[in-house]
């Protein structure tokens, strides 16, 4: 299935530093979602995911920790940010980590090429850097500080003391982008998505843009300037860069054209290096700029951005060792409009798995195969003749898909999940209304019943296939109990788009029981 056009996508790389929040996980499982639709859509897709690694935060924390910069980011990529990807069964296709052979040789062959270009120069820079952010912080980002910060300026985000940092950096002449930029964002309207993100960068660009300072040379965890060895590349060029590197930039031509360019999913905090930055250094190189840049917004707990250093971080398996992986993913992804900020609390968390998960798309499923079972020994039957309300199921199926498959070329997983929702609805209407436990009464009826539960298996067969993206557990679940997989193949390989396409099932499958897909839940004093 790798035919279709060319469907690449990336999280941001994470800072291995901070042990993994729902936060990280939110922006890992809607990027997971997008390349697992994609993919199961036969588009030639591959989902990016990585660690963030040089830079003085780290080193900081390393030094701290007694260990150098290169053991410590090790440890804690291995103890928490391989596990993050199994604990949200997130199907990445690749992990880059910035500390990797393909990644610094090739930032350094990009580095030199923007010195060949003349898009570098060296001067003297002095400013108010924050470690927190890896950024010399902009005027409207500095803020007096309170409490053990009295007198001092702090970073707004952080709230932690800024360093005044004197040294020879060298520079990225960014200022010469602000006209081919603003050109980029009124030529392609989506290329900032959503609205709002797009309105901030355009009205940031349109101010007018300052040089960047790009190298360091006051520490040493980096990635060496390739003509000056007392200086390493500025951790975000580094980090930027990894999108291109793990795809072959700088070492294999032709991989790097089947992929590039891609799609970066990031959250708002992180918008501008992505929007503003990125694409002015691929201008500059004479590369490609990215399809588009989608910013999220932020969880929010107790109404602040949720964060480890304000003490409101949740661990994502606090989450997943209750609800399961599939909850977490259906609730972030379902809950909040992807763009805007979204509030999580734990009541609401449990509310919706109990009423959307449990009583609305499991009780569905063990009901339908659970008839089968009793009245049918098990095995799906052909069905009779259509009635009006059996072919308005057919339609709701089909339009479902249009509109879910929709919403997900727009990014909008909560709309492809709505969209998909209308047919859990429909169906617990559809089983209400012919009430099959009725018609098993009467022998005479018994083509109405088996049209009745075809119709319901049709159903779940859909619901099996479009949900995947968003649940694979529960669905391979489902996938097993309606036995099809002799019939269709793996659930994993039905064509997404066409999975509104009727009369799937083979009748005379046979099904087995399904336990409850979303069980009652314990939760932890
Ligand atoms: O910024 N709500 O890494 P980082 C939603 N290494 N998403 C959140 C969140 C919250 N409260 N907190 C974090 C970096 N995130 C750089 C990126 S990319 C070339 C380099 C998510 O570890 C969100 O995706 O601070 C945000 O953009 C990202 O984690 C920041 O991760
Ligand atoms: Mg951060």
């Amino acid at each position: 299935m790798t035919s279709g056009r060319s469907f690449y996508i990336t999280t941001p790389i994470y800072y291995p530093s901070d042990v993994p929040h729902i936060g990280h996980g939110y922006t890992s499982v809607a990027v997971d979602t997008l390349a697992r639709w994609h993919r199961q859509a036969g588009d030639d897709t591959w989902m990016l995911t990585g660690t963030d690694e040089h830079g003085q935060k780290m080193l900081r924390a390393a030094a701290a920790n007694g260990v150098t910069p290169q053991e410590w980011v090790d440890k804690l990529v291995s103890e928490s940010w391989f596990p993050l990807l199994e604990t949200l069964d997130v199907a990445n296709d690749d992990f880059i980590r910035t500390t990797q052979e393909r990644h610094e040789r090739n930032v350094q062959v990009f580095f030199q090429r923007l010195y060949d270009r003349g898009y570098i120069y060296a001067g003297e820079y002095e400013a108010l850097y924050c470690v927190g952010c890896e950024e010399f912080k902009p005027e409207s980002e500095i803020v007096d500080g309170a409490g053990p910060f009295e007198g001092l300026k702090v970073c707004a985000i952080h709230s932690k003391p800024l360093e005044l940092l004197h040294e020879k950096n060298y520079f990225f002449k960014l200022s010469e982008f602000q006209d081919r930029l603003l050109e980029l964002y009124r030529a392609e309207p989506d290329f900032v998505r959503p609205e709002s993100a797009r309105n901030e960068v355009v009205s940031f660009v349109s101010q007018g843009l300052k040089d960047l300072s790009i190298s360091r040379s006051t520490f040493d965890w980096g990635i060496t300037v390739p003509w000056d060895e007392s200086h390493v590349i500025y951790v975000w060029v580094d980090a930027l860069l990894n999108y291109a590197t793990a795809v072959g930039y700088g070492a294999d031509e032709d991989l790097f054209a089947r992929r590039w360019p891609g799609y970066h999913v990031v959250g708002k905090d992180i918008l501008r290096f992505h929007a503003v930055i990125w694409p002015a250094m691929l201008m500059a190189a004479g590369l490609d700029v990215p399809k588009g840049v989608f910013a999220h917004g932020w969880l929010l707990v107790g109404g602040e951005k949720m964060s480890k250093s304000k003490l409101t971080g949740i661990a994502p398996t606090e989450i997943t060792d209750v609800f399961g992986s599939d909850a977490y993913r259906y609730y972030f992804l379902s809950a909040i409009s992807f763009g805007q900020d979204g509030s999580f609390s734990w009541e609401d968390l449990s509310a919706r798995y109990q009423s959307e998960l449990a009583n609305g798309f499991g009780n569905l499923a063990s009901r339908a195969i659970a008839m089968i079972g009793k009245y049918f020994d098990g095995v799906v039957p052909a069905p009779g003749p259509y009635s009006e309300g059996d072919l308005a199921i057919q339609r709701a199926v089909a339009t479902a898909v249009v509109a879910a498959d929709e919403a997900i070329e727009r990014f909008r997983i909560d709309e492809a999940i709505k969209a998909v929702w209308t047919i859990v609805d429909e169906l617990n209407g559809y089983i209400t209304e012919n009430e099959p436990w009725v018609l098993a009464k009467d022998d005479a009826l018994r083509e109405r019943l088996a049209t009745v539960l075809y119709t319901c298996v049709e159903g779940l067969r859909a619901l099996a296939v479009l949900l995947s993206p968003v649940m694979p557990v529960a669905t391979a679940r489902l996938w097993r109990a309606l036995g099809v997989e002799e019939g269709l193949g793996a659930l994993t390989a039905q064509p997404l788009r066409e999975a509104g396409v009727w009369g799937g099932v083979p009748a005379g499958t046979t099904t087995t029981a399904l336990d409850p897909l979303f069980p009652r839940v314990v939760q932890p004093e």
